[in-house]
């Protein structure tokens, strides 16, 4: 959502910067402006100002420096959306909402007082009569359905209400007779439940009428009027946090798993009673916005029924705090699905959603830590704790994750040690991996004995529990863990695959990264592999840029080393293999001419760029600065227009991929790469004789490769020797 500049200004000119500032070093007023220590960069001697007139900070120390949206971002981890919230708040000033259209629904039109006495009450309430006697007239129409649709074992049909047509059918079509259903308790219990459940409904409701929010009850109904889901989510999360006081059981569930008062508030942690329509009873004017809200379905046979029946809930909130949809838990363990999520609906998509992270946020957490429960959050929070998020039920996105990893570059994940745990720790690291660059890092954190950071607290406490998040896996550990597991190590075959798999994780990391070769080659080294230097560069050349051409790599090699042509690396090549001494039959030696077995020039590879990177270099190679930057732009700098355009564009990221990895020697990697430009010369010699044949220069020609690919071959098995000493 765009936010017009005006209104920025706005916020930043009239924001309380002293005081946002104040809220993390002393500040003290030297003449117009305050002074302090630098939150920024830690410093004794103050050298941080900020100027209330313009409304910004600098910091003459680190130079950081910006207005008020702009420390909420930097210093607070603030996204923009929460900076300008905040500074609404502060300022008073208004901030457009986003579009409404679609978090509106129509309201129901019906006169209160008309709707009570004219409730319509359908014929099949015989067997709820005992129980309508007892209740307001109001609900008599719904507590028959609930009497006929009540079951608790509807619950294994669903999960996240995705699936609706999972219901049968048949249950509603033709409903049970009480004695059937096996998990209604016995009468008395029942009607003084259910009347317990309608007086709180109604109670609910009375208090809602009463409300401003709400017409007064005498009042006519306007018939276009119409709601926000985000007041109607509101009102939904207080009448299920209402519940709560009026249903012990449910009370007793949160504090029989040690959750404080306190706790059940930050949370607003709720119950949704039995019944199947408690929620239309309390919010009759609201079934089009419930039905959005996916909170209340209807059946095959048409009727309207609540998702949540019997559930401690979970109220969701977005990143500002505002309620978007809500989780609800059976009080019992064996009912499934365990927990059923509201589904998506125009103010929740779930794949955007971390669960505790308002919470979070309001505790300014810095150390974000996601786990895979409502009830781990929450006891993490309880615990003191912050930062801790989950997601909706569904595996974490990579979005989420660069979300979080751009609050803080280093982010922890705890997954269950059981296998589901572990595989979904995997995933999530699969998916994770694109968003991993140099800067950031991911931990895993597996807790022992199958706990899960609840049940952990619980055992060992908050401190312990700290321990072990700090104590949490580094990522390349985590990957050697996980996957040695999977592979007979003893066998070169296994290490071979697990190379393999790691190279391929190596592929999902960002294009340039470090991380990637470090990652190879600790794997390589702790299956007992010692690394070869020139795959080192090699590694590091290929990750920084596939896209160029063997002669460019080479240009930029000597930018990077020009001393490497000090000694001609054709005529090394030529010398070791033996070329310049060529064995060849006495008639063609007589033939040749006499230069036949001279050592090839940079001219003859016909490269113009390549060329007139090495002569420029043997030219200059006297005056060169000794710093490998300097030396290379000195080199930059001779070259004709078009070469210096090319290696410009490349030399940054050369330079710092390199130096990344600490790669000072690359001689090896030249040869590699002049043998590569040798033998692809010699293969366009001998195509150029297929259609030009002579059989003198032929024969030179032939004889000239096998030397080279002889070279060559014994020079990559000495290579392969070294790599493979495992
Ligand atoms: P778990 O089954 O690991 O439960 O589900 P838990 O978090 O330990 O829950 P408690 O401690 O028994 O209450 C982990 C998460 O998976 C989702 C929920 O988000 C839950 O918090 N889940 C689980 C569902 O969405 N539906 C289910 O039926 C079960
Ligand atoms: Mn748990």
């Amino acid at each position: 959502m765009s936010i017009p500049n005006h209104i920025l200004e706005q916020l930043n000119s009239q924001a309380d910067l002293v005081s946002i500032i104040g809220r993390h070093t002393t500040l003290k007023r030297s003449g117009n402006e305050f002074r302090g220590c630098c939150p920024f960069h830690g410093e004794k001697t103050p050298s941080f100002y900020v100027n209330p007139q313009k409304n910004m900070y600098h910091c003459f120390g680190c130079q950081a420096g910006g207005n008020a949206l702009g420390f909420l971002r930097d210093y607070e981890n603030l996204t923009f959306m929460e900076a300008v919230k905040e500074l609404s708040q502060q300022t008073g000033i208004e901030v457009p909402e986003e579009p409404r259209e679609n978090i509106r629904y129509r309201k129901t039109a019906k006169p209160k007082a008309a709707a009570v006495s004219q409730a319509p009450v359908t014929q099949d309430t015989s067997s709820a009569l005992s129980a309508k006697d007892t209740i307001d007239p109001r609900f008599a129409d719904a507590v028959a359905w609930s009497a006929d649709f009540y079951d608790n074992s509807y619950d294994s049909g669903y999960d996240d209400g995705a699936n609706d047509t999972s219901i049968n059918p048949a249950h509603f079509s033709s409903p049970a007779p009480f004695s059937s259903i096996e998990t209604m308790p016995a009468g008395g219990y029942f009607e003084a439940s259910f009347d317990g459940e309608m007086a709180a409904a109604a109670q609910f409701r009375q208090a809602q009428l009463h409300q401003d929010s709400y017409p007064s009850a005498s009042a006519p109904i306007e018939s276009e009027k119409d709601g926000s889901l985000y007041d109607l989510l509101e009102q939904i999360c207080k009448f299920y946090q209402n519940n709560l006081t009026t249903h012990e059981h449910a009370k007793r569930y949160f504090t029989a798993r040690g959750i404080s008062e306190e706790i059940i508030d930050t949370f607003a942690l709720g119950y949704a009673p039995y019944g199947w329509q408690h929620l239309e009873q309390a919010f009759p004017e609201d079934i089009e916005g419930l039905k959005l809200l996916g909170l209340v379905r209807k059946s095959d046979s048409g009727r309207d029924y609540d998702l949540l029946r019997d559930r401690v809930i979970f109220p969701i909130k977005d990143s500002q705090g505002r309620i978007i949809g809500f989780a609800g838990r059976a009080l019992d363990d064996e009912v499934k699905p365990k927990y059923i999520n509201s589904s998506d609906s125009p103010v929740f998509h779930k794949q955007h959603v971390l669960y505790g992270y308002y919470e979070s946020r309001q505790q300014r957490a810095n150390d974000w830590l996601v786990v895979e429960g409502y009830m781990d959050v929450i006891a993490l929070y309880q615990a003191g704790i912050y930062g801790a998020v989950a997601s909706m039920g569904t595996a974490v996105n990579e979005s989420q994750i660069s979300r979080l990893l751009q609050l803080n570059p280093t982010l922890t994940l705890s997954f269950d040690g059981d296998s589901a745990g572990q595989k979904a720790a995997w995933r999530t690291l699969e998916i994770s991996l694109p968003v991993l660059s140099d800067d950031k890092e991911l931990r895993f954190l597996t807790l022992p004995d199958n706990h899960d950071p609840d049940t952990y607290i619980k055992a060992h406490g908050a401190e312990a529990m700290k321990k072990q998040i700090s104590a949490a896996m580094p990522l390349s550990q985590y990957i050697f863990a996980y996957l040695s597991i999977q592979h007979d190590l003893s066998l070169a075959e296994g290490k071979a695959k697990l190379m393999s798999q790691v190279r391929a994780l190596g592929a999902l990391l960002p294009k340039g990264s470090s991380f990637r070769y470090l990652l190879n080659n600790e794997i390589y080294q702790k299956l007992g592999g010692r690394r070869n230097p020139n795959r080192d560069a090699k590694d590091a050349l290929l990750n920084f840029d596939g896209g160029m051409t063997a002669s460019q790599q080479l240009q930029l090699c000597f930018l990077f080393q020009p001393r490497a042509l000090i000694d001609d690396p054709i005529e090394h090549i030529w010398q070791k293999a033996g070329i310049h001494n060529l064995n060849l039959p006495r008639h063609i030696q007589d033939k040749a001419p006499s230069d036949a077995s001279r050592t090839l020039a940079w001219a003859d590879l016909q490269d113009a760029a390549l060329l007139d990177v090495v002569s420029t270099i043997q030219r200059c190679q006297n005056v060169l600065p000794t710093d490998t930057n300097a030396a290379a732009h000195f080199i930059l700098s001779n070259l004709k227009f078009d070469t210096q355009q090319a290696l410009i564009a490349h030399w940054g990221d050369f330079y710092r991929a390199f130096n990344a990895r600490h790669i000072l020697n690359i001689d090896d990697l030249i040869e590699e790469l002049v043998s590569g430009m040798l033998e692809q010369y010699m293969k366009n010699k001998s195509k150029q004789l297929v259609k030009n044949p002579d059989i003198v220069i032929s024969t030179i020609i032939r004889s000239q490769t096998q030397l080279l690919n002889q070279w060559l071959r014994s020079y990559h098995a000495e290579l392969s020797a070294k790599m493979m000493t495992i």
